[in-house]
């Protein structure tokens, strides 16, 4: 793997067990023969190179497979073949409020991830810099997450992400539930990001952020990687999905 090469897939293969359809109980099972899980593919054959400082698009349907692709990237999901490698650290906070614990408080969030980065050593101001970021109020963030509307998860899972200074920054339809005040800032804030070279990956609906934030990108379709490289040309092959 060359030096500035800071992610490698090769051949990446991933498959879940799913519920097989038609078999609900035991007499199903003993009637038609058939187990009651199947092997369905995600992933099929992926194979990809991020260089340091890229911005690479995720763009496809929904369940195309983009977020099992990050969590993929991310070590959460092992292939069944294929290789992953990746040079880099990036936030555990992957998808919309992925990594957050519902039964705790905005802030209880807050203190233990940044003891899992160990950002708080580093930063005394992480915590602030956070609630500013989020601009959820002190009254929210004193309530447990699991009474939070997306848009609140949002903000906070984004807000601790940031706070984060990892290599690699990982975003995954969060601008689809912000309000617009937020997406706006979210975007002002990810393009600073994209200037101190960090390397992105963005998963989004919205195609002209898409073409804006990045440079290189891929369309993914019932886990097959259809199309992929410059972000202008990729936007333009999901938008004839439609
Ligand atoms: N934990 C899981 N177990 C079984 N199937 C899953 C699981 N997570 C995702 N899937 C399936 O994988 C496919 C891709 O999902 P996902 O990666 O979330 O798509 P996207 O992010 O593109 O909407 C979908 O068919 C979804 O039902
Ligand atoms: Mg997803």
């Amino acid at each position: 793997m060359s030096t500035d090469t800071i992610i490698k897939l090769e051949n990446v293969h991933v498959s879940f067990w799913q519920n097989n359809v038609g078999v609900y109980s035991l007499k199903d099972l003993i009637t038609q023969r058939k187990s009651p899980f199947k092997s369905k593919t995600i992933l099929n054959n992926i194979s990809v190179e991020v260089k340091k400082g890229d911005s690479l698009g995720i763009v496809g349907r929904n369940g195309s497979g983009k977020s099992t692709l990050l969590r993929t990237i991310a070590g959460i999901i092992k292939p069944d073949s294929g290789t992953v490698t990746v040079n880099g650290t990036f936030a555990p906070i992957l998808a919309i409020g992925a990594g957050l614990e519902v039964e705790l408080t905005g802030y209880e969030n807050i203190t233990m991830l940044l003891a899992l980065y160990g950002t708080a050593k580093k930063n005394s101001n992480a915590v602030e810099n956070i609630r500013d970021f989020s601009e959820l109020s002190h009254e929210v963030l004193s309530m447990p997450v699991k009474q939070y509307s997306s848009g609140m998860v949002a903000r906070l899972a984004f807000s601790i992400s940031l706070a984060n200074d990892s290599d690699i920054l990982i975003i995954d339809e969060v601008l689809a539930v912000g309000d617009q005040g937020f997406q706006a800032k979210c975007l002002q804030k990810i393009y600073q990001i994209k200037d101190q070279g960090k390397t992105i990956l963005f998963v989004s609906h919205f195609p002209d952020d898409v073409a804006r934030i990045c440079n290189k990108a891929i369309l993914l379709e019932k886990g097959e990687m259809i199309h992929s490289g410059n972000s202008i040309d990729i936007c333009n092959n999901y938008r004839q999905l439609f």
